[in-house]
């Protein structure tokens, strides 16, 4: 295949990256499917003209391949396809996107992952080369899997892909010992907090944080309530109060509690109180992994563990940490202050991502090294 001209390449990666940002508005939205964008372009360089735009339908289908080739019509005919994801080559309840591309009169697809699912792993490219459809493969850019990152984890590690979080204070505390809740980030961090929330499957927290902060967990940034991802609390022993906030609002945000008495008669009145019980065997690595590993079947794709320090310990310990958000704040706890894990002050084995300052915090993002790729 000849090398795209530099206009050629110049185009590619600007609609690469529409396409990509198009697929951000339905992360966390699309079940165990990929959030996907697909652009329909007809035309190059300043004549070049979008003529079709999909996303990933809600709950998964149909692909947004489909919802780009009905939005351009016959105006598909000649296009080039940007696609973030490799499209299908399995025979789905709609057949596969790959051909679809080929009826439509696509002639041209840049892909910006390849798919690992091994029902098309390759195979949609090749479907689309078969038919003599010009394929580029542009599997580069550090962000191509964010969208879907816990698609990825699912498929190459059989867990979700898990996000750890935490606020530290400027003398390296995440609380204060014995006190109230203390609110180490400020305003407009803990927003991007909750924008971060909306885009998850799940989040986390142990029973210690759950007593001590009764926190609620959900987002509350006007026009996303409804995006409060399912909220779980690591209880082993059922010490989580029911008059808890967690517990009083399980009716409205999905609650689970991860406990070693999900069976039991223990875990009635959580039941009736409306939480669902996720089965956690005991406290060693195995069994976080193990309660990981079930994670995907009940949905939970992407998970953000938010503390406190001693699960967030247990996270690294086991090594079940893909993306870990530093949050570093002004503010200074003293001596009373519960340090925060070693871990997430100097992390081993992740590279340094995204930093940005929010008010007066900085925000870190460390990347595991091994992540899962989108380009293999
Ligand atoms: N700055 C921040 O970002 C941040 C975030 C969250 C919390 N905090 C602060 O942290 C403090 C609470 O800290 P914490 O360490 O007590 O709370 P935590 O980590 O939320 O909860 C600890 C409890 O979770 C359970 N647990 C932890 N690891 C486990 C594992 N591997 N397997 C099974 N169960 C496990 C245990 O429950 P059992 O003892 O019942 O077995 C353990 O006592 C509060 O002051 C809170 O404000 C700060």
């Amino acid at each position: 295949m000849a090398e795209p001209s530099s206009r050629q390449d110049a185009d590619d990666r600007r609609f690469m990256a529409a396409a990509r940002r198009l697929s951000l508005r339905h992360v966390g939205l699309t079940a165990e499917n990929p959030s996907v964008g697909t652009i329909l372009v007809q035309g190059t360089g300043a004549g070049a003209e979008v003529v079709g735009r999909g996303v990933t339908a809600l709950g998964g289908r149909p692909h947004s391949e489909r919802v780009a080739l009905r939005d351009a019509g016959t105006a598909a005919r000649g296009a080039t396809a940007y696609v973030t994801l490799e499209p299908c080559a399995h025979q789905g309840r709609t057949g596969p996107c790959a051909n679809a591309l080929v009826a439509a009169g696509v002639t041209r697809v840049v892909i910006g992952a390849a798919d690992p699912d091994p029902r098309v792993n390759g195979r949609g490219i090749a479907t689309l080369r078969g038919a003599g459809v010009d394929v580029r493969e542009l599997f580069e850019g550090e962000d191509a899997g964010r969208p879907f990152e816990g698609f990825l984890s699912r498929l190459c590690r059989g867990r979700p892909h898990v996000t750890l979080k935490m606020a530290i204070s400027a003398d390296g505390a995440v609380g204060r010992l014995g006190g109230d809740r203390v609110g180490v980030s400020g305003p407009i961090a803990n927003r991007q907090v909750h924008l971060m929330r909306a885009g998850m499957d799940a989040i986390m927290v142990g029973v210690g944080t759950a007593i001590a902060d009764d926190p609620l967990l959900t987002c509350r940034l006007p026009g996303l309530e409804a995006r409060s991802p399912i909220r779980i609390v690591v209880d082993p022993q059922l010490r989580l109060p029911l008059g808890a906030r967690l517990v009083q609002t399980a009716d409205a945000v999905p609650t689970l509690i991860a406990t070693t008495h999900a069976a039991d008669a223990a875990a009635d009145p959580y039941r009736k109180a409306g939480c669902g019980l996720l089965p956690l065997e005991g406290y060693d690595a195995d069994h976080l992994r193990a309660m990981l590993r079930f994670m995907p079947s009940v949905g939970i794709q992407t998970v953000m563990v938010e503390g406190g320090p001693a699960l967030a310990n247990a996270f690294l310990w086991a090594g079940q940490v893909d993306r870990i958000v530093a949050l570093r704040s002004e503010l200074v706890i003293g001596e009373l202050g519960i340090p925060a894990p070693a871990g997430v002050l100097k992390p081993q084995g992740f590279r340094l991502g995204r930093s940005e300052r929010f008010g007066t915090d900085v925000w870190t993002e460390w990347e595991r090294n091994d992540a899962c790729s989108p380009g293999s």
